[in-house]
């Protein structure tokens, strides 16, 4: 593996994701629907990855794909941008990867697909917990998931969707967000105080692209703890969870979603706590 296309580079994650694969040595082509500046150099494509045939041009002569080419949510989208920017652009993505000889993807999905965790059997979320994305972003990311099981099976693409949880920017606005997060626990609520730092998603991606695991995998992603001083089962059962079963969360801090897949199967391990993103003692 050589040269690796990283889409969304000039999103909030896309800095990081590309900056781990060059250190490691891969000649790295960014792209991102922003325009290129005189900083972009040439490692830069402007692309809109609706546009099919521009997705073709810059995947070729690539060995791998970091696919964060997305919105991260759709709150402020219509259905239909919604779903052309997700899963219109994500097929892009997984049939250009087939047109140009690609072998191996790493990309965002999210968390969103399990829907309302109250209404979940049980916690912690693992992979196989039940699925009901709410809206229409959640539900793009499912069908790429399940896109990414065709491609693998039609053509060999290699890909792993990460489930990901909040995710913490390395940059100021990052750190802002992560202690204006701390601050208010019912801020974090949305993503159950889940967490996980962009230089670790890149690292993720690392570790997909340089194994040779085959198939199409799907891996929850987020630090082991929570981003709060209080155990996980106090959280719960103030915010309207204390009727869900959860005996590994009885006397911890950790993630009410499970990340024993990706620490089994990828050897991930995350290297950056929310203590220490946000400079606080650790105790
Ligand atoms: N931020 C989170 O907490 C979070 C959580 C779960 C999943 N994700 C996923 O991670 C990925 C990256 O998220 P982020 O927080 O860095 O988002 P971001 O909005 O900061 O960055 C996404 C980048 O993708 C680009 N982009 C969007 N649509 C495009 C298109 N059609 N063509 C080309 N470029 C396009 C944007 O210009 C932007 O620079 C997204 O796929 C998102 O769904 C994010």
């Amino acid at each position: 593996m050589r040269k690796i296309v990283v889409t969304g580079a000039k999103g909030g994650t896309g800095p990081s994701l590309a900056a781990i694969l060059a250190e490691r040595g891969y000649e790295v082509l960014r792209t991102d629907v922003h325009p290129w500046t005189d900083a972009d150099g040439l490692g830069y494509v402007q692309l809109d990855l609706r546009d099919a045939a521009g997705v073709n041009d810059i995947f070729a002569g690539a060995d791998a794909v970091v696919h964060f080419g997305s919105p991260p949510a759709d709150a402020w989208l219509s259905a239909t941008e919604a779903y052309h920017q997700v899963a219109s652009a994500g097929f892009n993505v997984f049939q250009a990867a087939t047109n140009t000889g690609v072998k191996r993807i790493a990309w965002a999905s999210s968390i969103e697909v399990y829907g309302d965790i109250r209404k979940h059997p049980a916690l912690p979320v693992s992979e196989d917990s039940p699925l009901a994305p709410p809206g229409i972003y959640g539900a793009a990311k499912l069908l790429l998931e399940r896109l990414a099981c065709d491609y693998a099976r039609w053509h060999g693409l290699a890909s792993a969707g990460f489930r990901l949880s909040r995710i913490i920017y390395d940059s100021e606005t990052g750190r802002a967000k992560l202690r204006s997060l701390v601050a208010d626990e019912a801020f974090g609520f949305d993503c159950l105080w889940s967490y996980i730092d962009a230089r670790d998603v890149g690292a993720a991606c690392l570790a997909w692209l340089e194994s040779d695991l085959p198939g199409a995998e799907v891996f929850n992603l987020a630090a082991a703890d929570v981003h709060q001083k209080v155990a996980t089962a106090d959280l719960l059962a103030a915010h309207g969870y204390s009727h869900l079963p959860s005996p590994s969360l009885a006397d911890a801090r950790q993630t009410p979603f499970s990340t024993a897949k990706i620490r089994a199967m990828l050897n991930w391990r995350e290297s950056y706590n929310w203590r220490e993103i946000i400079g606080l003692r650790t105790d």
